[in-house]
């Protein structure tokens, strides 16, 4: 049980005691820690649900908490906040559960779920770009922490990889292919072809029938054609897959869009026997006449040719998920501009009797520094593989002005430079734009991956100078504010990390570990470690040592690795 939990329970048992609701036991960790490490608002909600004076009730309730070995007598404060301030010992004998806890304090959950994680999903022939690199970092960090709090997570990668992008991808493959390009970077001479196809058939309407006949060739599934294209979705693949190992980001399936190609026809045949679809000047749609906003929205399945859909696709897939794996939840983390898609395809899928809960984690754009939605000179998307790579480089510039050897310096400017552009990410609220900066993103002061990691070295170094590691059955003493202060945070990294699922914000946790390198330093400063007396040395190495395990646990969450050096 964290603290704070165990506070709510006592809290819920003095609610009760007094003759009130216990599930207005709410405790969170404190606004201003002046006044306390935790407070309540339990007496301020109750009384304005009974219309009665909050403090007075906060007084009423006071006599009934048993917080005896936890807290001291909790306070009354300002409208009627309960505030507690734990005991040193209570810290003290949390510090030793935690630092002898190889999973720091979290517990597994309770009820685990089976769910599965939809992202990253590019489109071949297509590059990957920026706004793809946010849903590869969050998914990715979602399913470590979901796993890690003991729920079964499958990661599938719905690529698109079947489209009206192959048309012209394969007229240009037959006309304009060029070999040693497609050796050299696949993705890019893909993508080249398709443009080129493009451009001429904007000239040349000849060419624009026959990219049109060659996708519905390879729809009626000729052998030359699919050849091409599964050619095309492999190259493409194998590109994707180096960004992936870079990043360190494993799928356990790869059911891209043509998966389900077979699927299509069937589920739409069903959907109109069972009177959940319906036709529209020729197309077959799903109504929603009940929900205001979509009733003027119909999703289209079927198109009047008898073409379907990246949403009939969506629709198919969802069946096979949960065919296959019986999920409790499918997440999905694409960008906030498909939200009013997935608000039609869940509601589709819930007519068709869905139970499995249904969500899109949306983000929204990375901005260059001009503030407009990133592109290069030429004004193309950013390629993730060139962020990918500038940032290692950027971080091998930094060592190299640091005065680490060459040859170190090599193998960690990668985990600095890739941790930083995932950190960059995943500290930043996932809805609102942000502003890619190299500068800020590489900084070693500020909310960023190279401040966090250099947190770590820092306590690394100390144990070098040690010549020895922490003895963890050391015993602990919490007695200056300082090392109060580390305590408390160390106590509460239990208490963020289910957030990052619950909320599906891994920016909790990258706030977190922020504020403890932060708090870290000030204990740092105030606190002499090395040159203290042997029992209080002792303490604060193991306060050292639970730092930096909970700096590279929570990073490792993030998929983060850290230098030993740097
Ligand atoms: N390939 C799509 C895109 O790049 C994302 C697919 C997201 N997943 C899904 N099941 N629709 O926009």
């Amino acid at each position: 049980m964290t603290v704070r939990e165990i506070l709510r329970g006592r809290m819920r048992a003095a609610l009760e005691a007094a003759g009130l609701d216990p599930a207005r036991a709410d405790i969170s960790v404190a606004a201003d820690t002046r006044f306390g490490d935790y407070q309540s608002n339990a007496a301020m909600v109750l009384a304005k649900e009974r219309k009665s004076n909050p403090r007075q009730l906060a007084a009423e309730i006071l006599p009934q908490l048993d917080v005896d070995g936890i807290s001291a007598p909790p306070e009354i404060a300002g409208a009627g906040f309960l505030n507690f301030r734990l005991d040193p010992e209570f810290l003290a004998a949390r510090l030793a559960e935690l630092s002898a806890d190889p999973r720091l304090g979290i517990a597994t959950a309770v009820r685990p779920l089976r769910i599965v994680i939809d992202f990253s999903s590019p489109n071949v022939a297509k590059p990957m770009h920026v706004g793809h690199i946010r849903s590869t970092i969050l998914g990715d960090c979602l399913a470590r922490v979901a796993r890690f709090l003991g729920h079964v997570v499958v990661t599938d990668n719905h690529i698109g990889d079947w489209g009206t992008q192959f048309g012209k991808v394969i007229y240009g493959w037959k006309h304009f292919r060029d070999e040693p390009a497609l050796a050299r970077d696949p993705i890019s001479e893909l993508v080249r072809l398709y443009r080129e196809v493009n451009r001429i058939e904007e000239s040349d309407e000849s060419v624009k029938r026959a990219a049109r006949e060659e996708l519905v060739k390879l729809q009626a599934r000729d052998p030359e054609n699919l050849a091409i294209w599964k050619k095309a979705v492999e190259l493409s693949w194998s590109a994707f897959e180096k960004l992936y190992a870079m990043l360190d980001v494993r799928f356990d399936e790869r059911l891209g869009e043509s998966a389900y190609n077979d699927a299509l026809a069937p589920l739409c045949d069903d959907l109109a026997r069972r009177g959940i679809a319906g036709t529209s000047e020729g197309a077959l749609c799903v109504f929603f006449p009940e929900i205001p906003d979509l009733a003027e929205r119909p999703l289209i399945v079927r198109k009047s040719d008898g073409g379907f859909l990246y949403a009939t696709t969506d629709l198919a897939t969802i069946d096979y998920r949960v065919a296959r794996w019986n999920p409790d939840a499918i997440w999905y983390v694409v960008g906030a501009p498909q939200a009013l898609h997935f608000r039609q395809i869940f509601a589709a899928a819930s007519r068709i009797g869905i139970s499995a809960n249904l969500a899109h984690i949306a983000f929204g754009s990375i901005l260059g520094e001009d503030r407009k939605i990133m592109k290069t000179r030429s004004g193309e998307n950013v390629g993730l593989a060139e962020v990918l790579d500038e940032a290692v480089a950027r971080a091998g510039r930094l060592l190299v002005d640091r005065g680490l050897p060459p040859d170190e310096a090599g193998a960690t400017a990668r985990v600095i430079g890739l941790g930083a552009v995932k950190y960059a990410e995943l500290s930043q609220n996932r809805l609102t734009d942000y502003v890619f900066s190299w500068d800020k993103l590489l900084a070693m002061e500020g909310n960023t991956a190279p401040y966090l990691m250099n947190a770590y070295v820092r306590i690394r170094s100390i144990f070098r100078k040690a010549g020895a590691e922490a003895d963890p059955l050391a015993p602990v003493t919490v007695a200056e504010p300082a090392e109060r202060a580390l305590a408390i945070k160390l106590v509460q990294y239990a208490e963020t990390v289910p957030g990052v699922v619950e909320d599906f914000r891994p920016n909790l946790l990258a706030n977190y570990l922020y504020e403890l390198a932060n708090t870290f330093h000030s204990f740092y400063e105030a606190c002499p470690v090395l040159k203290a007396e042997p029992a209080t040395r002792a303490s604060r190495l193991l306060l050292c040592d639970l730092t930096a395990r909970t700096l590279a646990h929570g990073l490792s969450l993030l998929g983060i690795a850290c230098p030993d050096r740097m």
